[in-house]
């Protein structure tokens, strides 16, 4: 069966209402796993939990900030209390930001840190203690292909996504004495989901116009496809796991080109 390491275990993944969250939800509940589901929009949170115990899956749906410290501490006590304990943990919780450096307020930075980089922080001190008591205990981290390269337009989402890969990458270092945990950081290229709607904006950023450029040139990736390589490379602990043509071209051309890696993907982009 497809993801067979996740039956019999617990896994908690945040932003578990809708697109990448929910595809991950969906195949972990079919692959035999018990789920601890954390998002900050409670109807579609109970859309995900219902249909999921209506297919006879042990669920756990809690809504919840997943930056707000206090509440992910007792939303960890939950979890851990009703299913016994944590093996896997996505931070998959995020919010994409239309603007860059000049048009973005400090306020605009604070809060798309918060959203990306506070929420992966705050959720993985809750769940920690649990997860490395688990033998095989996974820690998956959403950054992005911005968590790869910096390119126009997109200056606080990017920084926030650099910070979640920095501070995953700090942590697997951390846990270098506990070979029964593996982490991993996921950098998503463009994939269909809501994402593109419910982002924010620096003042003065048409959102809706940007909206519609990141659905029609930027999300090409169906988000069913996306968790499954997600699911994929945390059950082989991967250190990295690329999703979409995208976000191989962005690892590639940093990785070749250097300091010169956006010209190099101007070309390729132009063909
Ligand atoms: N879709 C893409 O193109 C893309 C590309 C790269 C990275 N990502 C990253 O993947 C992750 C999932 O993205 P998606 O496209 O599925 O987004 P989405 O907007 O479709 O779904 C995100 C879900 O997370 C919830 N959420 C947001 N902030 C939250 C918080 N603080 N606490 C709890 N729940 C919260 C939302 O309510 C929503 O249900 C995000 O971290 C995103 O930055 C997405």
């Amino acid at each position: 069966m497809e993801h067979s390491f996740y039956a019999g275990r617990v896994a908690v993944v945040t932003g578990a209402g809708a697109g990448i969250g929910r595809e991950l939800a969906v195949r972990l509940a079919g692959a035999g796993g018990s789920l601890g589901l954390v998002d900050v929009d409670g109807e579609r949170l109970a859309e995900t939990v219902e249909e999921l115990q209506g297919r006879g899956a042990k669920v756990v749906g809690v809504v919840a900030d997943a930056a707000d410290v206090e509440r992910m501490g007792e939303v960890a006590d939950e979890v851990v209390g009703r299913l016994g304990g944590v093996d896997v943990l996505i931070n998959n919780a995020g919010r994409l930001f239309y603007g860059g450096v000049l048009e973005s307020g400090p306020g605009d930075f604070d809060a798309v840190m918060r959203a990306n980089f506070g929420a992966t922080v705050v959720t993985t001190k809750a769940f920690l203690p649990y997860v490395v008591k688990s033998p095989q205990g996974r820690i998956a981290n959403l950054s992005s292909a911005y968590g790869l390269i910096g390119l126009a337009g997109a200056a606080p989402y990017t920084a926030a996504k650099f910070a979640v890969r920095g501070f995953t990458e700090s942590l697997r270092s951390e846990l270098r004495g506990q070979p029964n945990v593996a982490v991993s950081c996921v950098f998503p290229g463009g994939v269909k989901t809501g994402i593109a709607w419910s982002a924010l904006a620096a003042a003065g950023v048409d959102a809706d116009r940007a909206a519609e450029r990141f659905d029609r040139h930027v999300a090409r990736t169906d988000p069913g496809a996306a968790a499954r390589v997600i699911l994929r490379g945390i059950e082989r602990g991967q250190s990295r796991v690329l999703i979409g043509p995208d976000a191989i071209l962005a690892e590639v051309a940093a990785r070749v080109a250097g300091g010169q890696y956006e010209r190099l993907i101007r070309l390729v982009v132009r063909g």
